[in-house]
């Protein structure tokens, strides 16, 4: 289960992030960047948050801690720019946090010297696995702190779940856009990162990540869209696994 708190102030915007997530205090003290439920990308945005973040984790990637929380209908109420007042207000019940990493720098690709190219590989791997479109230059959404690469925003991975219909007719779509990654130039080591994740993220590490997702999240049938992604999910992980093939291809073009 995903620990949960309750939001007990809205301390700032983040004005640079698309879906105007917040940093949020919380009854254990904590400071969260949260994603609201009402924000323009919708409640699946927040799922994809979910399951990408916690199988990075899962993989042994770093990613900082993933809480729920519950935002009360009063917490917008005297934030004075009314764009923030709607969506926090719209937000009441459980929105997703995650940590928030004080004084972490946003990775830089023209310095690219902290990450080899073994977890650059593992990174794109995992993009590639959840067509994970927003790690570009323009965008990495990965955070240097404490000498090591944390990796956010997953909000815009899985994004073949906003089509609606059958997501698992869907798993072996191409992702021609992993050729946009930002870490694509230094992932020298994809074969074994391949070996590695492929034999990590097994059914039962898929679906305990799925299984982390908030019922009020999904829709009329919890159980039926979670046995979907993990459905998706395993397909994709499936030998041969397509997108590794199609990263080296981009890789090398
Ligand atoms: N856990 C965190 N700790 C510290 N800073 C963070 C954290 N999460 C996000 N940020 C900062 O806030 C910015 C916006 O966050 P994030 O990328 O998650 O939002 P977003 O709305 O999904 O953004 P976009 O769609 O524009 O990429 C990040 O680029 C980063 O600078
Ligand atoms: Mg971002």
């Amino acid at each position: 289960m995903l620990r949960k708190v309750c939001a007990t102030r809205y301390a700032a915007p983040l004005r640079e992030g698309g879906s105007l997530p917040g940093i949020v205090e919380a009854d254990d003290d904590g400071l969260y960047v949260v994603k609201f439920r009402a924000a323009g990308q919708g409640r699946k945005a927040l799922v994809a948050e979910v399951i990408v973040g916690e199988l990075a984790r899962s993989a042994g990637l770093p990613v900082p801690e993933i809480v729920l929380v519950e935002v009360p209908p009063e917490l917008g109420r005297t934030e004075p720019d009314p764009e923030i007042n709607e969506l926090v207000t719209g937000s009441a019940g459980l929105n997703c946090g995650i940590d928030f990493l004080p004084g972490a720098l946003d990775y830089n690709p023209a310095r690219p010297a902290e990450i080899d190219p073994v977890r650059a590989s593992e990174i794109v791997w995992l993009d590639a696995f959840t067509s994970n479109v927003d790690r570009t230059p323009r965008n990495p959404n990965l955070l240097v702190w404490h000498h090591a690469t944390w990796l956010i925003d997953h909000g815009a991975a899985l994004y073949q779940h906003h089509a609606g219909g059958d997501l698992v007719a869907r798993a072996h779509e191409p992702f021609p856009l992993i050729a946009d990654h930002v870490l694509l130039p230094l992932a020298a080591e994809l074969a074994r990162a391949d070996a590695r994740l492929a034999a990590v993220l097994d059914r039962g590490r898929v679906a305990a990540a799925v299984a982390l997702v908030p019922d009020e999240w999904l829709g009329a049938d919890p159980a039926a869209d979670r046995e979907e992604y993990v459905a998706y999910l395993c397909a994709r992980l499936q030998a041969p696994r397509g997108f590794v093939a199609e990263a080296e291809a981009a890789r090398v073009a």
